[in-house]
């Protein structure tokens, strides 16, 4: 998950999110928000590039502003905090943070439920954050087995007792034993594992635990969503990563009135088709869903990346022809 909801208009005045209210207030004005724009400002969230930051914070801009000042503070005072300790922050406020993105994780639900083989019994969901998703996927699937995995105790705090729980780490998945039929990693979890070779590794186990004709669902922050993060931003990533490639993010989320931060990457399509790669694994679909409305996109630039991976060892003529 990323670039999720600052619940007011306070928070947008401390982090500006909204590009017309940055500009208002790095200009040191008061930031007039026409109630639209209000809208849309109080539904997202700031992902700032670690370069981008230090450039947002430069001198001069930042005393002026009076508002970057707070982030520039907090940035020298305290660590980023690691993703799951961030998840057990904000695992109060997750079921409002995911029904602002209902439209879009609604739509890849029933993508990966379409997608799902006939016949199959068993789903490991990997960072399954509070399980509804993982719950409602096997229920529809027909997959009368659920494992979730979950390293964030906040995270799983309302789990019923009779969920089958991992409580570790994504990337000590080679402690689990067994196969499962499908495997789902929903909404940028691969995102929150760092460095890349861990996401390889990560990669690599559901290679490993994936039934021989099973199948992986995977969905990434698209690095070049220039519907969501603005064509000019998306174009300047673009050139960037030409010179040095990027995608480490710092994400802030607004819960229950204060910031939280973490780590995050933003992955681009070459970046997802190496990775699956090195980990043996063959992308068979693509889908791009418009993180904001949900709906299903031509252009890759248009939205999000929702993957069907499967083993590269499986025989099967068709996944062959249609890989990506
Ligand atoms: C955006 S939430 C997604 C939750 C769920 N997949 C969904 O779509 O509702 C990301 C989840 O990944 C979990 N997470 C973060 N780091 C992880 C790691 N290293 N291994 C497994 N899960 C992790 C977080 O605790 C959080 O629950």
């Amino acid at each position: 998950m990323e670039n999720e909801c600052l619940p007011n208009f306070r928070n947008c005045r401390s982090i500006p999110c909204c590009p017309a209210i940055r500009k208002s207030l790095l200009a040191g004005k008061s930031a007039p928000v026409p109630p639209a724009r209000l809208g849309l400002c109080a539904g997202e969230i700031l992902v700032i590039e670690p370069r981008r930051l230090a450039a947002r914070l430069a001198p001069g801009r930042v005393e002026r502003s009076g508002v970057s000042r707070s982030l520039m503070a907090e940035k020298r005072s305290s660590p980023i905090p690691d993703p799951v300790a961030a998840y057990d922050r904000i695992a109060p406020a997750f079921a409002r943070l995911a029904q602002r993105r209902k439209a879009y994780l609604d739509r890849v639900d029933q993508l990966v439920i379409s997608q799902i083989p006939a016949g199959r019994r068993s789903l490991l969901d990997v960072g399954a954050g509070d399980g509804t998703r993982a719950r409602r996927i096997a229920r529809a699937g027909g997959l009368r087995e659920l494992v979730l995995l979950e390293p964030s105790a906040g995270m799983r705090s309302n789990w019923p007792a009779q969920d089958q729980a991992r409580t570790m780490r994504a990337e000590d998945l080679h402690q689990e034993q067994g196969r499962f039929d499908v495997i789902t990693c929903l909404w940028n979890v691969l995102g929150h594992i760092a460095p890349a070779a861990k996401r390889v590794e990560v990669l690599r186990q559901f290679a490993r635990l994936v039934a021989p004709e099973g199948r992986i669902f995977l969905d990434v922050t698209h690095r070049y969503n220039a519907r969501h993060f603005g064509a000019v931003r998306t174009a300047l990533r673009f050139l960037r990563d030409r010179v040095s490639p990027g995608g480490d993010v710092v994400v802030a989320w607004g819960a229950g009135g204060a910031e939280v931060r973490t780590t995050g990457h933003v992955f681009t399509h070459n970046e997802v088709r190496s990775l699956s790669r090195q980990a043996g694994l063959i992308i068979e679909k693509r889908f791009v869903v418009d993180y904001g409305t949900g709906e299903l996109r031509r252009r890759s630039f248009e939205g999000n990346l929702l993957y069907v991976l499967r083993r590269a060892d499986e025989p099967s003529k068709a996944a062959a022809a249609g890989a990506v």
